[in-house]
């Protein structure tokens, strides 16, 4: 899988890109993750990017003319499933979504800053928004760190058995059982008898229930198929 990411900030991707998993699939060959600069599509001394909004209002909005041709360059060397730009009024990022990423061959993040973008990219260039919650962040870049991190390990291959992902949280609308490590009683507070009995369909059986009754009083919503 191809993931490309324009970002007026590429310092903050880097880091978060780099690491563990991630960046294992990417010297595996399982993914490959490209940071572009969108001032690299400038065509002023001063690489401009943004400029001041029509109506008046406020803060500065990205325009699309460096936007249209980072866009349309990638474009011109293969074909993208999804062209994704990250915005507190996307759809919110879930497990599912995740899922249906790491399906995809090519995928282009565009990550917004200052006050937005201009509303055309939106209706002629993106095929995707998504938020990664109900908050406002400075720019679109931790969202893109969050959504490729959740998309990128679930590339088959990408994580050894021991991390395998279907036993995280939400990948069967459920919430993960607790999990432990030695020592079997800290300062007396024990891990629960069935964990320690070597009996794998008992303890399999425990972790569904478990699993299950966290749901319920965590997330009761994931139990009727919401999000
Ligand atoms: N940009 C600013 N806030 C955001 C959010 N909550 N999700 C995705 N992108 C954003």
């Amino acid at each position: 899988m191809r993931i490309d990411i324009i970002t007026v900030l590429p310092e903050l991707l880097e880091s978060p890109l780099g690491h563990s998993i991630i960046k294992r699939a990417c010297n595996k060959g399982l993914a490959e993750i490209n940071i572009i600069n969108l001032r690299d599509f400038t065509t002023d001394k001063r690489r401009t990017v943004d400029d001041y909004q029509y109506g008046g209002d406020a803060g500065m909005v990205m325009m699309i003319e460096p936007i249209d041709k980072a866009i349309s360059y990638l474009k011109s060397q293969r074909h993208y499933d999804e062209i994704i730009y990250t915005s507190p009024d996307g759809e919110i990022l879930n497990q599912k979504t995740a899922n249906t990423l790491s399906t995809k061959e090519n995928i282009i993040i565009l990550c917004g800053h200052y006050k937005g973008i201009d509303h055309r990219v939106r209706e002629h260039l993106i095929t995707k928004e998504i938020s990664i919650g109900d908050y406002v962040l400075t720019g679109g870049e931790l969202a893109a760190a969050v959504i490729v991190d959740s998309v990128v390990r679930l590339i088959p291959g990408a994580m050894n058995d021991n991390e395998s992902a279907l036993s995280d949280s939400f990948q069967d609308n459920l919430l993960a059982p607790p999990i432990y490590t030695r020592p079997a009683d800290y300062k007396g507070w024990k891990v629960p008898e069935i964990l320690l009995s070597g009996n794998e369909a008992m303890i399999d059986k425990w972790q569904m229930e478990q699993a299950l009754e966290r749901t319920k009083q965590l997330r009761p919503n994931l139990l009727e198929g919401g999000e």
